[in-house]
């Protein structure tokens, strides 16, 4: 949804350098959180509860919505 400066699904230019990174760049800075220059990602969207797994089905959910 956009909420905090977050990357919006289905939006291919603010995906496009994002999934250029490469999968495991996306799965990383998910599972464990970082911060860009459009704010900050908590870890595992703030869900600590969440597997990894979930985490990365996510992140492939939001890529191929995205490109
Ligand atoms: C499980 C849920 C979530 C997943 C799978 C997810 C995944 C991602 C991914 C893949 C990126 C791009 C990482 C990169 O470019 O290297 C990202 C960026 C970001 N996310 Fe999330 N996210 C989640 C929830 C959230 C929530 C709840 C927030 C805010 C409260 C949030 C805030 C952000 C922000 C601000 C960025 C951009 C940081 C920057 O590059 O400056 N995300 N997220």
């Amino acid at each position: 949804m956009g909420i905090a400066g977050a990357p919006k699904l289905g939006d291919r230019s603010a995906w496009e350098a994002r999934i250029a990174q490469g999968a495991n760049v996306l799965y990383e800075h998910s599972i464990k959180g970082y911060t860009g220059t459009k704010g900050m990602m908590p870890a595992k969207g703030g869900n600590p509860a969440l597997s990894d797994a979930k985490v990365q089905a996510a992140v492939d959910y939001m890529v191929e919505n995205s490109r």
